[in-house]
This record gives structure tokens, C-alpha cells and sequence, in this order.
């Protein structure tokens, strides 16, 4: 099956929808029965300023539900999703925004670009490209909409870059991530047929 790029956006979005509906009793059909947490606040303390407000299958949101980091032992582990935006990241962006994110002469630093972006804002320029028509040399994102390599793993990458800008994941290669979920194969089998 072919999917389009809406229907590749929407199941991006969607995984995280289903996973705060889930997550959240108030918003869930039946208010009165909550759900038991996931975890202990305790193991939810995340290092760096953004902190983690849930987990669902060892994909983390912050308290607006967009995706974030988790990540402990003085920055040296990192939660699954980093690690794959991480992978994605290296697969995907690198070789105009250079290694970690750190920019190049050619695309902007996203280490500074994603300082304070939401999600939604970043999924827009991900899935539909970016054009700078008032500089000297045409600088050009591409938009990615109809790759599934990025449209797949887009809160991953969000969250590799977030933890990058937030200064507590550094550069090169994560040391030691948490296990890979069977939520993550799951998902990433349906997105990608
Ligand atoms: C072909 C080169 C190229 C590739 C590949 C590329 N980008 Fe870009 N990107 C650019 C350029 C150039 C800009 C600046 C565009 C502008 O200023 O209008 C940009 C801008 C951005 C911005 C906006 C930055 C800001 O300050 O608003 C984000 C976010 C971004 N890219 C993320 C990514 C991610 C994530 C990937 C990998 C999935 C990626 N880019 C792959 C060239 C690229």
C-alpha cells in the first residue's frame, strides 16, 4: 500500500495522540476508572530542564504531550526514541545540518533552531520544506513529507535534537539507551509498509 503524505503525517501524530489518551485518565472514555501510572514519578526524572510528564511504552511526553527526552547516568543513557532519532538523525540530516546538529556552512545549527520550537511547529517544516527567498545564496530544506526514512521516526528525531539543544545529550554516539519497546517495532512496521 501507498501511503500519502497526510496519512504518513497523521500516523506520526497519531501514535502520540493514542499514546495521551491512554496515558490520561480525565481524557479517557471512562473517567472514573484511572489507569494505573506507568512508572514511579521516581523513574520518570529525567537530567536537563525539560522533565518528562508521562511515558507509554518507553516513549516519553512533556506536560503539552509533545515527544522529550529521558535521560539518566549524568547524560550517558538515553530513552529508545533518542537513540533512534539519534540513528535517523545520522541517516537523514546530517549532511547539510552537519554532525549533532550542529550546523554547516550550507543549513543552520539545529542545536539554536530548536531551542523553544514545539513539535507541531517542527513537524510542519519537516513534512512541507523551508525556503529562505531573502538570502543571497538560496538556502533550501526539503520537505520530507513523502519519505518515510524521516515521516516515520519524526517525534525520534524531535527528541534527539531537543535533547541536543537542551545540552544533555553531547556530541557523538549516546553511550548506553534503554531497551528498544515492542510498541516502537509495531508502529514502525505499519508506518513503513
Ligand atoms: C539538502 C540539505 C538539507 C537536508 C538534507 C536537511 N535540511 Fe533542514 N534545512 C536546510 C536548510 C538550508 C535550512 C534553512 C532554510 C531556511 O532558512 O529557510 C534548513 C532548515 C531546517 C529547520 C528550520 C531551522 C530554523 O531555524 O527554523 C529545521 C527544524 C530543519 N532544517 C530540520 C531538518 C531535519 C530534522 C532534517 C533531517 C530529517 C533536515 N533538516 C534535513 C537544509 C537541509
Amino acid at each position: 500500500m501507498r501511503c500519502t503524505t497526510d496519512a504518513l503525517a497523521a500516523l506520526a501524530v497519531a501514535g502520540l495522540v493514542i499514546g495521551t489518551l491512554v496515558a490520561d485518565p480525565a481524557s479517557a472514555a471512562t473517567p472514573d476508572t484511572p489507569s494505573p501510572p506507568q512508572t514511579s514519578p521516581g523513574d520518570l526524572k529525567s537530567d536537563g530542564p525539560t522533565q518528562p510528564a508521562k511515558v507509554q511504552d518507553g516513549q516519553y511526553t512533556d506536560k503539552n504531550g509533545d515527544p522529550t527526552y529521558h535521560v539518566t547516568d549524568g547524560g550517558k543513557k538515553i530513552d529508545w526514541y533518542t537513540m533512534s532519532g539519534y540513528l535517523r538523525y545520522n541517516a537523514n540530516c546530517i549532511v547539510c545540518h552537519g554532525p549533532d546538529g550542529m550546523g554547516s556552512t550550507y543549513a543552520p545549527s539545529l542545536v539554536d533552531a530548536l531551542k523553544g520550537m514545539d513539535y507541531a511547529h517542527f513537524a510542519g517544516i519537516i513534512t512541507g520544506g523551508k525556503k529562505d527567498v531573502n538570502a543571497s545564496q538560496e538556502l533550501v530544506m526539503p520537505a520530507f513529507g513523502d519519505n518515510r526514512n524521516v515521516m516515520c521516526y519524526m517525534p525520534d528525531i524531535y527528541t534527539y535534537l531537543r535533547a541536543r539543544a537542551d545540552g544533555v545529550v553531547g556530541r557523538n554516539r549516546p553511550a548506553d539507551h534503554e531497551a528498544k519497546p515492542a510498541a516502537f517495532t509495531k508502529a514502525e512496521d505499519v508506518c513503513m509498509k
